[in-house]
Protein backbone atom coordinates (compact mmCIF):
# COMPACT_ATOMS: atom_id res chain seq x y z
CA UNK A 1 0.00 0.00 0.00
CA UNK A 2 2.81 2.18 -0.53
CA UNK A 3 2.58 3.12 -4.01
CA UNK A 4 -0.91 4.18 -5.38
CA UNK A 5 -1.43 4.87 -9.36
CA UNK A 6 2.39 4.74 -10.20
CA UNK A 7 3.69 7.12 -7.62
CA UNK A 8 5.47 7.05 -4.37
CA UNK A 9 2.93 7.08 -1.23
CA UNK A 10 3.51 9.85 1.09
CA UNK A 11 4.42 12.70 -1.70
CA UNK A 12 1.42 14.98 -1.11
CA UNK A 13 0.47 16.95 1.94
CA UNK A 14 -2.71 14.87 3.12
CA UNK A 15 -0.10 11.90 3.06
CA UNK A 16 2.58 13.49 4.43
CA UNK A 17 0.42 14.04 7.41
CA UNK A 18 -0.75 10.63 7.95
CA UNK A 19 3.07 9.44 8.23
CA UNK A 20 3.87 12.47 10.67
CA UNK A 21 0.49 11.35 12.80
CA UNK A 22 1.86 7.30 12.94
CA UNK A 23 5.59 8.67 13.57
CA UNK A 24 4.50 11.02 16.45
CA UNK A 25 0.60 10.42 17.50
CA UNK A 26 0.70 12.98 20.01
CA UNK A 27 1.66 16.32 18.02
CA UNK A 28 -1.52 15.51 15.95
CA UNK A 29 -4.29 17.87 16.77
CA UNK A 30 -7.51 16.55 15.88
CA UNK A 31 -10.93 18.19 16.50
CA UNK A 32 -12.27 17.46 20.15
CA UNK A 33 -15.11 15.32 19.44
CA UNK A 34 -16.60 15.71 22.78
CA UNK A 35 -19.77 17.44 21.46
CA UNK A 36 -21.86 16.87 24.29
CA UNK A 37 -23.19 20.61 23.83
CA UNK A 38 -23.61 20.26 19.94
CA UNK A 39 -27.34 21.13 19.06
CA UNK A 40 -28.08 23.35 21.99
CA UNK A 41 -26.67 26.92 21.54
CA UNK A 42 -26.11 28.38 17.50
CA UNK A 43 -23.96 31.31 16.23
CA UNK A 44 -24.99 32.64 12.88
CA UNK A 45 -22.30 32.57 10.64
CA UNK A 46 -21.53 34.34 7.42
CA UNK A 47 -19.77 32.17 4.59
CA UNK A 48 -18.71 34.33 1.70
CA UNK A 49 -17.66 32.73 -1.92
CA UNK A 50 -15.20 33.97 -3.76
CA UNK A 51 -17.97 35.43 -6.50
CA UNK A 52 -19.65 37.18 -3.29
CA UNK A 53 -22.41 35.04 -2.52
CA UNK A 54 -23.35 34.82 1.12
CA UNK A 55 -24.31 32.14 3.29
CA UNK A 56 -25.65 32.86 6.51
CA UNK A 57 -26.13 30.05 8.70
CA UNK A 58 -26.69 29.05 12.20
CA UNK A 59 -24.44 26.43 13.38
CA UNK A 60 -24.42 24.44 16.43
CA UNK A 61 -21.95 25.30 19.46
CA UNK A 62 -19.11 22.21 19.41
CA UNK A 63 -19.31 21.97 14.97
CA UNK A 64 -16.40 23.73 13.80
CA UNK A 65 -16.92 26.21 11.50
CA UNK A 66 -15.72 24.24 8.50
CA UNK A 67 -18.47 21.17 9.61
CA UNK A 68 -20.98 24.44 9.36
CA UNK A 69 -20.40 24.54 5.84
CA UNK A 70 -20.08 20.98 5.54
CA UNK A 71 -23.33 20.15 6.64
CA UNK A 72 -25.34 23.24 5.04
CA UNK A 73 -23.61 22.15 1.68
CA UNK A 74 -21.71 25.92 1.16
CA UNK A 75 -19.65 25.61 -1.26
CA UNK A 76 -16.07 26.68 -1.62
CA UNK A 77 -14.62 24.75 1.94
CA UNK A 78 -13.86 21.56 0.91
CA UNK A 79 -12.26 19.69 3.57
CA UNK A 80 -10.24 16.66 2.18
CA UNK A 81 -9.08 15.77 5.25
CA UNK A 82 -12.15 15.74 7.50
CA UNK A 83 -10.63 18.04 9.79
CA UNK A 84 -7.40 16.49 10.88
CA UNK A 85 -5.82 19.44 10.04
CA UNK A 86 -3.76 17.87 7.42
CA UNK A 87 -4.65 19.52 3.83
CA UNK A 88 -5.72 22.97 4.05
CA UNK A 89 -8.56 22.61 1.75
CA UNK A 90 -10.88 24.20 4.49
CA UNK A 91 -8.89 27.49 4.01
CA UNK A 92 -10.68 30.65 4.52
CA UNK A 93 -10.21 34.77 4.85
CA UNK A 94 -11.71 35.62 8.65
CA UNK A 95 -12.66 39.03 8.07
CA UNK A 96 -10.88 41.76 9.32
CA UNK A 97 -13.21 42.66 12.65
CA UNK A 98 -12.94 39.26 13.60
CA UNK A 99 -9.06 38.21 13.01
CA UNK A 100 -8.27 39.54 16.99
CA UNK A 101 -11.25 38.14 18.24
CA UNK A 102 -10.28 34.01 17.25
CA UNK A 103 -8.34 31.86 19.63
CA UNK A 104 -4.64 32.32 17.99
CA UNK A 105 -3.58 29.49 15.19
CA UNK A 106 -1.57 26.71 16.98
CA UNK A 107 1.91 25.44 14.97
CA UNK A 108 0.10 23.20 13.25
CA UNK A 109 -2.46 25.57 11.58
CA UNK A 110 0.12 28.02 10.65
CA UNK A 111 1.93 24.68 9.01
CA UNK A 112 -0.62 23.67 7.02
CA UNK A 113 -1.80 27.10 6.24
CA UNK A 114 1.47 27.27 4.35
CA UNK A 115 0.06 25.01 1.55
CA UNK A 116 -3.09 26.78 1.32
CA UNK A 117 -4.27 28.58 -2.02
CA UNK A 118 -2.90 32.48 -1.51
CA UNK A 119 -2.51 32.50 2.14
CA UNK A 120 -2.66 35.62 3.80
CA UNK A 121 -0.66 35.79 7.32
CA UNK A 122 -3.31 37.36 8.79
CA UNK A 123 -6.98 36.76 7.94
CA UNK A 124 -5.91 33.24 6.58
CA UNK A 125 -7.84 30.23 8.76
CA UNK A 126 -8.38 26.69 8.79
CA UNK A 127 -11.94 26.26 9.23
CA UNK A 128 -11.37 22.80 11.39
CA UNK A 129 -9.49 24.46 13.66
CA UNK A 130 -12.30 27.02 14.46
CA UNK A 131 -14.75 25.75 16.74
CA UNK A 132 -18.10 26.94 17.44
CA UNK A 133 -19.37 28.91 20.44
CA UNK A 134 -20.71 32.36 21.36
CA UNK A 135 -18.01 34.29 21.18
CA UNK A 136 -18.15 33.30 17.46
CA UNK A 137 -21.99 34.10 16.95
CA UNK A 138 -21.83 37.10 13.50
CA UNK A 139 -18.57 35.08 12.17
CA UNK A 140 -17.91 35.97 8.66
CA UNK A 141 -15.68 34.21 6.53
CA UNK A 142 -14.80 34.04 2.65
CA UNK A 143 -13.44 31.37 0.84
CA UNK A 144 -10.72 31.76 -1.25
CA UNK A 145 -10.32 31.82 -5.64
CA UNK A 146 -9.68 28.25 -4.83
CA UNK A 147 -8.90 25.58 -2.29
CA UNK A 148 -5.36 24.06 -3.14
FE1 LIG B 1 -8.24 19.46 6.15
FE2 LIG B 1 -9.09 21.53 7.61
S1 LIG B 1 -10.27 19.97 6.70
S2 LIG B 1 -7.07 21.01 7.06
Amino acid sequence: MLARRGRRWGTNWTERRALQALANPLQVSYVDDNRADKGRIMAKITYVEHGGKEHVVDVANGLTVMEGARDNGIPGIEADCGGACACSTCHVYVDAAWVGKLPKKDSMEEDMLDFAWQPDPVRSRLTCQLKVSDALDGLRVQMPEKQI
